[in-house]
């Protein structure tokens, strides 16, 4: 099922600072100068974190199905003074249609919404250079670990690595490697 847009404002607010910090949380894996895609972006709780660490060098594709997620995050971009580095892209649920060659990849809370995870994972493949990363974070309340078990299977055989888990609070963490 698709997080419907209003639901957002329960888990896309200033006390989720306290557990997720989107720039201490996302340091380690983005530089400036990288371009980033934020599949799933919502209404942008990662992206402006992550415009920020990519610098005025570097952009965010901030990719999700939902038009009125993007609306407000292009709101919150402009307020943060980084529209310039953030480009909105409403996907289709069938495909993502980014092929910028990507240097790291975020999908937060996101991947069990999506109803093809072979094709999904495929995409994210094809459009990572080689050495990047992507970094899949599960939400551990609604997702099962035997459905997390079936998604990670799905990218060892598209060809990523499981290279980390690193810790992130009411999640399931795995940085994966392309290459
Ligand atoms: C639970 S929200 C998470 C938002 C954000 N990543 C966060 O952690 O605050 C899931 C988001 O993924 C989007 N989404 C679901 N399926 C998608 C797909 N196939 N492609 C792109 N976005 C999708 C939804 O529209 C929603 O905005």
């Amino acid at each position: 099922m698709i997080c419907p847009w209003w639901l957002c404002y329960s888990f896309d607010n200033p006390l989720r600072r306290i557990f997720h910090d989107p720039e201490r949380l996302l340091d380690p894996y983005v530089r400036p100068g990288m371009t980033v895609v934020d599949i799933g972006c919502g209404m942008g709780y990662f992206t402006i974190g992550l415009a920020k660490l990519a610098g005025p060098g570097g952009k965010v594709i901030a990719v999700d199905l939902q038009q009125q997620m993007l609306d407000a995050l292009g709101r919150r971009a402009r307020r943060a003074g980084m529209a310039d580095r953030i480009i909105l892209h409403r996907c289709r649920k069938e495909s993502l249609g980014v092929e910028a060659p990507a240097d790291f990849v975020l999908a937060f809370w996101m991947a069990h919404e999506v109803p093809d995870a072979p094709h999904f994972f495929r995409e994210i493949f094809t459009l990572l250079k080689t050495g990047s990363r992507l970094l899949l974070v599960e939400p551990k309340v609604h997702v099962t670990r035997s459905s997390l078990e079936r998604t990670l299977a799905v990218c060892r055989e598209t060809g990523f690595q499981v290279l980390e888990e690193p810790a992130v609070a009411l999640s399931r963490a795995f940085l994966m490697g392309k290459g």
